[in-house]
């Protein structure tokens, strides 16, 4: 039996959902039940009936999961899938920009680490950043780790951004250059640009359009133009690709990729499932301060 019918089979027998980030690879993405951004796979993770959650993308998506039902299972199919961007704010660093700010209000992207997302007064994907951002009661916020993203948002809000750490930053998107998109758009010059707010702010400068993942196949679903340039992961081409056929999308740089997202093929997805691997593991203190940040944003959106 092919790999796919046997990790559908064994979703159906264990009562399992498999949720993936639409940067996984496109197998992955086909065998899911559900693919999408940080947010969207945050609100799944709330709502699912499933007794066990399996998660394709890396590690800070599956503990949000976990915070979210921490009744639940929640396995993380690939050992050692983390974003490189969430380590990089440690929860020292934080308490020590809370201690030097006191009046003002914390706000994490998702991509953290529970233990400082348990520091925070709420969350935040790229997808709501702004809006959670004004809903802060404070004029100052600090935000991590994500230095770009804090950029993004401290254009469009009515705050003043502290980014904590001073210049945190995702390598996938750091490394998708200005040269890169002219280039892109020389060869394409009917196609619109859309750019994920992690990229440089230079990049975000010449786009058209700046959303999550998700919001990007949306922006592309209402609009006129029939090509688009992507300026994030490599595979969410394969996404928007898949689900607007009628139109034609190219990646900014083809070599965005992020290689903790790649480390889930279906070998993973169905050895999660079979074994039970790799089960995400929270203490209760942590989970019990780190849901609430978490639960705020879900509420704030
Ligand atoms: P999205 O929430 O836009 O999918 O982004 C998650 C991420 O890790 C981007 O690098
Ligand atoms: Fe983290 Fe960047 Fe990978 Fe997203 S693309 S998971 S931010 S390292």
């Amino acid at each position: 039996m092919r790999l796919h019918e046997e990790i559908r089979e064994l979703c159906g027998q264990k009562d399992a959902v498999i949720l993936a980030h639409n940067y996984q690879i496109p197998a992955v993405q086909d065998a899911a039940d559900f693919v999408g951004d940080s947010l969207e796979l945050a609100r799944k993770a709330q709502n699912t009936d499933a007794r066990m959650i399996v998660f394709a993308g890396v590690d800070f998506m599956a503990e949000t999961a976990k915070l979210l039902n921490p009744q639940k299972k929640v396995l993380l199919a690939a050992k050692g899938a983390y974003c490189r961007m969430a380590n990089m704010l440690l929860p020292e660093k934080l308490a020590g920009a809370k201690k030097k700010h006191p009046d003002a209000s914390v706000v994490l992207y998702v991509n953290s680490s529970a233990e400082c997302k348990a520091l925070a007064d709420c969350c935040c994907t790229s997808a709501n950043a702004e809006k959670i951002v004004n809903a802060m009661p404070s004029d100052t916020v600090l935000f991590g780790p994500d230095k770009n993203l804090a950029v993004f948002v401290s254009k469009r809000a009515n705050k003043k951004i502290l980014p904590v750490p001073a210049d945190g930053f995702c390598y996938v998107h750091k490394f998708i250059f200005l040269k890169d998109v002219l280039q892109a758009k020389r060869l394409h010059p009917n196609a619109l640009f859309i750019a994920h707010p992690e990229c440089n702010p230079d990049v975000q400068e010449i786009a058209d359009a700046i959303g999550s993942t998700s919001q990007m196949l949306k922006i592309a679903q209402q609009s006129d133009a029939k090509e688009f340039i992507i300026g994030t992961e490599r595979d969410m081409v394969y996404r928007l690709q898949k689900d607007l056929p009628d139109k034609k999308f190219y990646p900014a740089c083809s070599t965005a990729v992020c290689r903790s997202m790649k480390k889930t093929s279906l070998v993973e997805v169905h050895s999660a499932l079979k074994n039970e691997t790799f089960e995400v593991k929270l203490g209760e203190g942590i989970i019990e301060k780190a849901r609430k940040p978490i639960e705020k944003m879900l509420s704030i959106t």
